[in-house]
């Protein structure tokens, strides 16, 4: 594929970004589905797929610095960290559309995000992440989450779905997400409970945090 058919739609996409701040603005969280084409998607999935079969990616940890460890009974993903030496041509272009995602954040929300860190997550079949909230207990930097999926045609039937409670903790309010290819999920990281559901498809997503200093 050429580089000018698959750069366009991640151009057109920001063109949704001050819309989809202005959800987050106003309701604390957004789900957009078709932010990417499908043939973006697609190519994205196809650049994922290839750092799956070469070996990159690892199994998941919960927490982080002395606090990281493998808890297989609370997540089984498995996930390739996004930085400047592990990231493919098109996942660079994704990072770049979140750049300026960062930047009408900040502009609206005055939040002042810094940085972005994330990952290409595997969940092979079976696989799930159990009830949390997208912040560590010894460090609160991680502020807006964002997240991008990547498996064309998924059905009810697939499971998989990121079982979100807009409504707090307590609540038994939920809405499901399918992990659909060009789906993509924001909300303030610290809020919001959410949880992936066990699947009988792998399924792939670009996750990540947008960080406070
Ligand atoms: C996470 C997470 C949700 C999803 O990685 O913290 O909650 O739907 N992922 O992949
Ligand atoms: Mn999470």
């Amino acid at each position: 594929m050429r580089e000018s058919t698959i750069e366009m739609p991640l151009q057109l996409a920001v063109h949704t970004l001050s819309g989809i701040t202005g959800a987050l603005a106003r309701d604390g969280y957004a789900i957009v589905p078709n932010f990417l084409d499908n043939t973006t998607c697609a190519a994205l999935a196809a650049e994922g797929q290839r750092q799956i079969d070469a070996g990159l990616l690892k199994m998941a940890g919960v927490g982080q610095g002395e606090e990281h460890s493998l808890r297989r009974e609370i997540r089984s993903d498995h996930i390739l960290w996004l930085d400047d030496g592990n990231s493919a041509p098109l996942q660079r272009q994704y990072l770049a559309l979140l750049e300026a995602y960062r930047q009408e954040v900040n502009r609206q929300l005055f939040i002042g995000l810094f940085e972005f860190e994330g990952h290409l997550a595997l969940y092979p079949p079976g696989s799930f992440y159990k009830r949390h909230l997208d912040r560590f207990r010894d460090d609160d930097r991680r502020t807006v989450t964002a997240i991008l999926y990547l498996n064309d045609d998924w059905k009810e039937e697939n499971g998989g779905q990121l079982r979100f409670y807009p409504n707090g903790e307590k609540s038994s309010e939920y809405i499901d997400v399918l992990p659909e290819a060009g789906t993509f999920v924001t909300f303030l990281s610290h809020n919001y409970w959410h949880e992936v559901m066990p699947g009988n498809r792998e399924r792939m997503s670009l996750t990540g945090w947008f960080k406070r200093r």
